[in-house]
């Protein structure tokens, strides 16, 4: 180890502003065409946190899911604390990657819904290997980072957490300038859903993928660009959830709400605005609402994500 010391990374909530479904690979995997941003969300911590410090011998996790929301109706799954967690899968591959298998202690914060197309795991994951690497001063290598799609097709882009393309099944990025920071409101209706449930109930052929003009468009006019695109998962998920239908019907109601979509393969909706205040408002009228679903106000970064919270010596 570089220095001894706890190291946190935040792990924010990652969205997909827009999700082409264009092909499919002879294994299964679907090819996309995607544009994500990460929030901020107006919490203090806003985000899963992952905290990793030295330990005498092995790999300790403790996931803390204490602060994600599992009120009356929800239903979330456990996040495991053992090797099929991503953040253990994560540290396993660092190990390999760095010659040896490191002595560390890592605690998972939840904040965000699991099973809610917010990328949880994979902002988990990569909070992760950031925090290994901060501790151990060793750099993320060109290999590491290649590899982390085995962890999940959202892993890599998750490791810089700024707005991006990606294409292939996630792993190919490339920047995107969004012309402004976005008003956001994140509702999570209760109830989750599986990523290849969702993919295998999608029926049709494939979409185009994002026109070239609409990406450049996102510089000077982002909510107008963002219209133009779609989420082909939309359809299947909410046969697999009908709650999530109802979401977007709510969020696109709310006042000041520019464009609901669902993230990922759902079962998150977001809402974006022009004002932050409109968000802040509207968020909190929702909740009353729907004191069943989780409701959270914030911003998607133009410039991405500060995700260093703090090094403390032990
Ligand atoms: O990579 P990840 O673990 O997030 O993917 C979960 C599942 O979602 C895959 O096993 C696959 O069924 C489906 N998937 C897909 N195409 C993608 C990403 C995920 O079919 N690009």
């Amino acid at each position: 180890m570089a220095a001894p010391g706890v190291v946190v990374e935040l792990a924010p909530a990652k969205v997909n502003l827009c999700l082409h479904v264009t092909g499919r690979r002879p294994d299964g995997y679907h090819r996309l065409d995607t544009v994500v941003a990460f929030a901020e969300l107006g919490d203090t911590v806003s985000g899963d946190t992952v905290s990793v410090e030295p330990a005498v011998d092995g790999i300790f996790l403790r996931v803390s899911s204490g602060l994600m929301p599992v009120g009356k109706g929800m239903t979330a799954p456990v996040v495991p604390a053992a090797v099929d967690n991503l953040v253990w899968r994560a540290a396993a591959l660092w190990g390999r990657e760095a010659g040896e298998l490191r002595a560390v202690r890592l605690t998972v914060d939840k904040r965000l819904p699991a099973g809610a197309g917010l990328g949880g795991g994979s902002s988990d994951a990569a909070a992760a290997l950031r925090a290994l690497s901060r501790l151990t001063g060793r750099p993320l290598g060109a290999r590491l980072r290649r590899n982390t799609v085995g962890l999940g097709a959202d892993v890599p882009m998750c490791l810089e957490p700024r707005p991006w393309r990606a294409r292939g099944i996630g792993e190919r990025l490339q920047p995107v300038a969004l012309g402004r920071d976005l008003p956001v409101v994140l509702v999570w209706p209760g109830r989750a859903v599986a990523t290849p449930a969702v993919f295998r109930a999608r029926s049709g052929g494939f979409g185009p993928a994002v026109p070239e003009r609409v990406l450049e468009h996102l510089a000077t006019d982002p909510l107008s660009a963002l219209a133009e695109l779609r989420n082909d998962l939309t359809g299947a998920a909410c046969a697999v959830e009908p709650a999530i239908a109802e979401a977007i019907a709510a969020v696109g109601g709310l006042d000041g709400c520019r464009l609901a979509r669902m993230s990922g393969s759902g079962s998150a909706v977001f809402g974006l605005f022009d004002d932050g205040a409109a968000a802040t408002v509207a968020a909190a009228a929702l909740q009353d609402r729907r004191p069943g679903w989780w409701v959270r106000a914030g911003v998607l970064r133009a410039a991405g994500i500060d995700t260093r919270l703090e090094r403390r010596p032990v």
